[in-house]
């Protein structure tokens, strides 16, 4: 069986260069159209994208959402990317800390903050090993990287499918809920490519979650990422699953009505589309394929660059939407088409 670092190692690869995003589904931003302003009354460099989260101030509303760890080629990424949220003011994850849970020598793969002093830094842990740790196992976790919130993350689509996953999701909601009681920092109920649905929502608020991180279908599939790892009769499934779940634009929606804090997430590329997910009620918007993209192949410069672009272009779309603030986007005129009004509208167990 692969060791995890040989999982992490295979997961970077696919994802740097398969093709492992959604195929007949979309995230349903597509479904979200901004109304044109040909008299915006805005100075477009005066623009304020600065919010303040979980306790630190970004200086603008995004995050490179967690992706790594636990392997040599992690740690370069992890590095690199920390150090380009420093320098741009934004929030950024580590992936699962399961592996340096198992092995401590692994600890240096998520270590970001002396490159980044002043991140919103996040820790991530799955549910499911969440309910089979101590709260003083999960508050190292926090407390050796530094981390300033602790993701914890859902994933049993991925789970079903990956060859040597979890089966048995009992336990989690408690677990969940004795973290949010114990923990000395906040913790964030993070999807994983599956959205969250109005019943999952019902539940984390019911329990105190009070950020959650929708990760919705219509972007990267984890569902997809193993079934191309999987040997035949689990690619198989995974093929069938490979849309499964609630698009993000849908789940930014439910959760902005349960007055939850949102980071909208899920197949956002750019920053029209992080400006569409904060125009549908999310504080943030969080990425991970694309930041990972750039930084594989192009390093800290890459990533740099791509994030360049991703304020350029939200703060264009705001331009064009006569929004000063993050607020009045919030507030901003827009289209919304069939599809999504039906998600919509088929929240109807608040
Ligand atoms: C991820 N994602 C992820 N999520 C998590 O909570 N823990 C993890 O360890 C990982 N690992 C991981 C590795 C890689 C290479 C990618 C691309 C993604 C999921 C990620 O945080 C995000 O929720 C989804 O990828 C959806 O966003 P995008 O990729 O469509 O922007």
């Amino acid at each position: 069986t692969p060791t995890i670092s040989d999982r992490k190692r295979d997961h970077l690869e696919l994802c740097a260069d398969q093709d492992v995003e959604a195929r007949a589904k979309t995230n349903l931003l597509d479904a979200v159209e901004l109304f044109h302003s040909s008299l915006p009354e805005v100075d477009v460099d005066a623009i304020d994208l600065s919010v303040e989260f979980l306790g630190r101030q970004l200086q603008a509303p995004l995050l490179i959402t967690g992706m790594t760890g636990g392997a040599p080629e992690a740690e370069r990424i992890n590095r690199e990317l920390a150090l380009v949220a420093q320098e741009m003011g934004l929030a950024f994850g580590v992936g699962s800390q399961r592996a340096m849970a198992r092995d401590r020598a692994l600890l240096s793969t998520y270590q970001v903050r002396d490159v980044a002093p002043d991140i919103c830094l996040l820790g991530n842990i799955g549910a499911v090993q969440v309910a089979a740790m101590s709260t003083d196992e999960v508050e190292d976790l926090v407390g050796s990287i530094g981390a300033d919130a602790l993701c914890v993350h859902l994933n049993p689509g991925q789970e079903l499918i990956q060859p040597e996953g979890d089966r048995d999701f009992r336990g989690c909601i408690d677990a969940i809920a004795r973290l949010v009681e114990e923990l000395s920092v906040p913790v964030i109920a993070k999807e994983t490519g599956c959205g969250l649905s109005p019943g999952t929502l019902n539940t984390l608020q019911k329990i105190g979650v009070g950020t959650v991180d929708t990760s919705g279908a219509g972007g990267t599939t984890w569902i997809g990422v193993e079934a191309m790892r999987a040997p035949a009769d689990q690619q198989t499934l995974g093929e069938l699953f490979w849309d499964w779940g609630v698009p993000t634009a849908a789940s930014i929606v439910y959760a902005r009505r349960r007055d939850l804090q949102v980071i909208g997430s899920g197949g956002l590329r750019t920053g029209y589309d992080a400006a569409r997910a904060i125009a549908l009620g999310a504080d943030i918007a969080g990425m991970a394929l694309p930041w990972l993209r750039a930084c594989y192949h192009e390093g800290a410069e890459g990533a740099r660059a791509f994030g360049a672009h991703c304020t350029s272009a939200l703060r264009t779309t705001m331009a064009l939407t006569g929004s000063a603030t993050l607020d009045e986007l919030r507030q901003a005129p827009r289209m919304i088409g069939p599809r999504l009004e039906r998600w919509l509208a088929a929240d109807t167990c608040r």
